[in-house]
């Protein structure tokens, strides 16, 4: 089918009906770019329907500037998901979501007590109470969510495995530009200058991941080798730099597990994100018996 946009709920759920078995679907805040699409081909891989949404979501925002400032670009994000092949495209009015202040949400615990989550408090609570939101309005077979978004990611994962959602949550690595960067819509916000420094962020935790694969294991010795890489440049400011276990996102003395070093920044006014997955390798010993 050519692509439907829909502003209602009542109107994707007469959509979908029929095609339930293989929906996938991608919820987004729009200004798509190619980490979004990477998303979207996951799901055509995979599913017959393929569905987004596309709501800048109040809730999960802590300031009103923030909110007020995030890009809106319904008419380019609608042409871009019709030539990624998306079926239908959901972007509702604030009213349809919220026609009154919700009484109920979804909060995660644990997972939210460190990186992001202890640095935007409700952050987390206002993803995970739309996502709820969204999957009980799609009702999707499948939806798609991008590792560059790390605790988001366990939060949903988390959330679905408490509560028993019906949906398989599909993870999706992280897109990068050329130089490494992961690919955000907050990019585009950064001046020239500040865009040349940026790649140092993914270089310092590609860094630490070296270390590792070296064989550090100490948590401490393999965060300051990331930290001495971004603190080189003045002009990045570090919100935090932290390595914690990737099932529980709790901070790690070792790396005795498989871990997930994660670091948010600010370049100026932008703030950026971004992690790495850390493997604790065994080293080899010969065994002679
Ligand atoms: P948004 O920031 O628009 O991101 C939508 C999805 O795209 C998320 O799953 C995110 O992890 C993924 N994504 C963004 N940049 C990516 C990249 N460079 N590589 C791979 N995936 C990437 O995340 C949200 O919106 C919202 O919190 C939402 C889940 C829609 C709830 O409002």
């Amino acid at each position: 089918m050519s692509i439907e946009v829909v502003h209602s709920i009542a109107a994707v759920r007469e959509k979908l009906a029929p095609r339930r078995g293989s929906v996938g679907l991608v919820p987004t805040m729009g200004a798509l770019h190619r980490g979004h699409l990477r998303l979207i081909e996951e799901a055509r891989a995979r599913d017959r329907t393929v569905t987004a949404s596309i709501f800048v979501n109040p809730i999960q925002f802590n300031q009103p500037e923030d909110y007020a400032r995030y890009p809106r670009t319904l008419e380019g994000d609608v042409a871009v998901c019709e030539s990624a092949g998306v079926d239908l495209v959901f972007a509702p009015p604030v009213e349809e979501m919220y026609p009154v202040p919700p009484a109920t949400s979804v909060e995660v615990a644990t997972l939210t007590e460190h990186l992001c989550g202890a640095r935007r408090p409700g952050h987390f609570r206002g993803v995970a109470t739309v996502v709820m939101k969204l999957f009980e309005i799609f009702q999707p077979d499948r939806a798609y969510f991008g590792e560059k978004d790390a605790q988001q990611l366990a939060v949903i994962e988390r959330m679905v495995r408490d509560l028993n959602v019906p949906v398989e949550i599909i993870r999706v690595p992280t897109v990068r530009e050329a130089d490494g960067l992961a690919i955000s819509s907050r990019n585009q916000l950064l001046s020239a200058e500040e865009r040349r420094i940026a790649p140092l962020l993914f270089a310092a935790l590609e860094a630490a991941a070296g270390a590792v694969a070296a064989g550090e294991r100490d948590a401490a010795a393999i965060k300051r080798t990331a930290a001495a890489l971004v603190e080189r440049e003045p002009r990045i400011r570090v919100e935090y730099l932290e390595l914690v276990d990737a099932a529980g996102l709790q901070p790690l003395a070792l790396l005795d597990r498989p871990g997930l070093l994660a670091a948010a920044i600010w370049l100026g006014t932008t703030r950026l994100i971004d992690n790495v997955r850390l493997e604790p390798r065994q080293k080899s010993h010969k065994v002679v018996s």
